[in-house]
């Protein structure tokens, strides 16, 4: 049995079969629609989200199973001081798959050590966020047809955003993948991502502050929200927050074949005026989302669509 809790957990060649086989999802939807009757997927969601966990109950639908779980601490057991692993070897009788959301970084890893069905990580605390990250590489590759020779810019809160963290663990394995970290000082990218990652496999990177100066040099920008919920005073969220805005007096200054993602939420950090751009990405991202989580249960489950 697999878990997925670390990006690095996959191999490229299973990233590449999970995305050929969402790619076969969107594009032959009703052989699929079957693939996963009978079975159950629970999301235990300890924190809050409205893409995830809408997503992966979506997919499971669409692949004709059913979903069951909880989507805050405050309605499950945890609020009675129930442990993760308790709650996960219950939740392993009753469901087949489970995917889990924690503000405690490694808590999905404790609950793969104590499940009898595969666990999924869908967000631990500031660490990672393997299944946005699928969702990311998955719209990369339908919209610039490639995932390696990229110039990716990742902006914002780089400090305390998984996606991000997750993100550059994984595309780093790609051919001729180039670095720019747009953040204030104070939300410089985590050492250890800095140099067991970029720096130990030899990834061209520069850390810059601002987004004007870079923005014409980039194949992907990927916008990121400042992580409220992680900061440790409401002070220093204030002052941050609204560091970068990309509007469109600053799109004007990125080339035409700029892609804009954005894991999503988005507080300020794009101004609506950019979501009519094509280069405005990040919805049909979310869509994207689904079809990922599809081939990702379709593979963990080890089932194959009906010829
Ligand atoms: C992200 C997350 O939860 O880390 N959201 C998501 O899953 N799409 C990004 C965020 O919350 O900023």
């Amino acid at each position: 049995m697999k878990h997925l809790i670390d990006p690095m957990d996959l191999s490229l060649e299973e990233i590449d079969h999970i995305l050929t086989l969402a790619q076969d999802i969107i594009d032959h939807k009703e052989k699929y629609s079957q693939v996963c009757r009978g079975k159950k997927l629970a999301t235990l969601f300890f924190e809050p989200s409205t893409r995830t966990r809408l997503s992966f109950e979506a997919a499971m639908m669409e692949l004709g199973g059913n979903v069951l779980g909880f989507s805050s601490a405050n309605s499950s057991s945890s609020a009675k001081g129930e442990s993760v692993g308790d709650t996960v070897k219950v939740v392993s009788c009753y469901a087949d798959i489970i995917a889990m959301r924690h503000f405690k970084e490694g808590a999905p890893m404790l609950a793969s050590m104590k499940s009898d069905v595969p666990i999924i990580n869908a967000g631990d605390g500031g660490h990672n966020h393997p299944t946005q990250t699928l969702t990311d590489l998955l719209t990369i590759k339908r919209e610039k047809g490639r995932l390696s020779d990229l110039t990716i810019g990742l902006c914002g809160d780089l400090m305390f955003g998984r996606t991000v963290h997750s993100l550059i663990k994984a595309i780093s394995r790609y051919e001729n993948i180039r670095f720019v970290l747009i953040s204030p000082e104070e939300l410089k990218i985590p050492d250890y991502i800095r140099t067991e990652v970029i720096e130990s496999n030899n990834i061209p990177y520069m850390e810059v502050t601002s987004m004007e100066d870079v923005i014409g040099d980039l194949d992907i920008l990927y916008m990121t929200r400042v992580q409220r919920e992680r900061f440790f005073n409401e002070a220093d969220y204030i002052r941050l927050k609204d560091s970068y805005i990309l509007d469109n007096s600053k799109l004007a200054l990125a080339n035409q074949n700029l892609s804009i993602l954005h894991p999503l939420p988005r507080v300020n950090e794009i101004a609506v005026e950019v979501d009519d751009d094509p280069r405005a990405c990040y919805f049909r991202q979310a869509l994207n989302g689904k079809y990922v989580r599809m081939a990702l249960i379709m593979t963990l489950l080890g089932l194959e669509a009906d010829e």
